[in-house]
């Protein structure tokens, strides 16, 4: 979370004119689709019907379009609503549940087939795409991507303290991180880079000059 990744992956989808997906979006569509139909976050079983319920479709648009997608949930457009905080405290819990997981990558999967695409998002390296020909891991202190949060949100109009940002970091990073089912990781051969001392356009350099993603 606020590792820039988003920023990034459309700024070096954009540089090689390739489509971006973030995948981080389809599980904030379907957390939307749970709150449209009240479904309680902590009944697995209800929240593990929604992918066969539901149709999420992701029309990516150009790279520098935020976040590179129109998202529709059952042919509506509900990409606006994807960044309210209602969604954000409820996407952990939606996207633990290994059917979400199951389906979300199944889509994925069937979008990258086509090839030309950066996919970002915690868990492509490691068990969506483990044959991408550049994986990157993008780390940056918690302290650091609590400022790039808080200033995120400052930005967007929302007043937030720094600790409060802190804090919902911290509880994001144990349920993503210690949840069973493709907690986040690096992949094995992911290019680390750690973003703490990087611009963004030194980040999106550092990705470009790695190399297998030119074809
Ligand atoms: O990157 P983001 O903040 O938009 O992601 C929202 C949530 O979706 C995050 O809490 C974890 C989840 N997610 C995931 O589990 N796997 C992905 N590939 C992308 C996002």
């Amino acid at each position: 979370m606020a590792s820039g990744k988003s920023a990034v992956g459309g700024r070096v989808a954009g540089r090689l004119g390739y489509r971006f997906i973030d995948t981080g979006m389809m599980y904030r569509a379907i957390t939307c689709a749970a709150i449209a139909h009240d479904v309680d976050f902590e009944d697995h079983a209800a929240v593990a019907r929604l992918p066969g319920a539901v149709t999420i479709t992701m029309e990516p648009g150009p790279p520098d379009a935020p976040h590179g997608a129109t998202v529709l949930v059952d042919g509506e457009d509900v990409t606006r609503r994807l960044r309210s905080p209602e969604v954000g405290e409820a996407v952990s819990f939606v996207s633990r549940v290994p059917e979400v997981r199951v389906a979300m990558v199944e889509l994925q999967r069937a979008m990258a087939a086509e090839g030309g695409i950066v996919m970002v998002g915690r868990d492509i390296g490691t068990v969506v795409l483990p044959d991408a020909p550049l994986k990157v891991y993008l780390d940056a202190s918690a302290e650091e991507r609590a400022r790039r949060r808080h200033e995120e949100l400052r930005l967007a109009g929302r007043v937030e303290t720094l600790d409060d940002v802190r804090n919902e970091l911290a509880l994001r990073d144990e349920i993503d991180s210690g949840r069973a089912m493709s907690p986040l990781r690096p992949a094995v051969d992911a290019l680390v880079i750690d973003t703490d001392e990087l611009t963004l356009d030194e980040v999106v350099e550092r990705i470009l000059e790695a190399g297998p993603c030119r074809s």
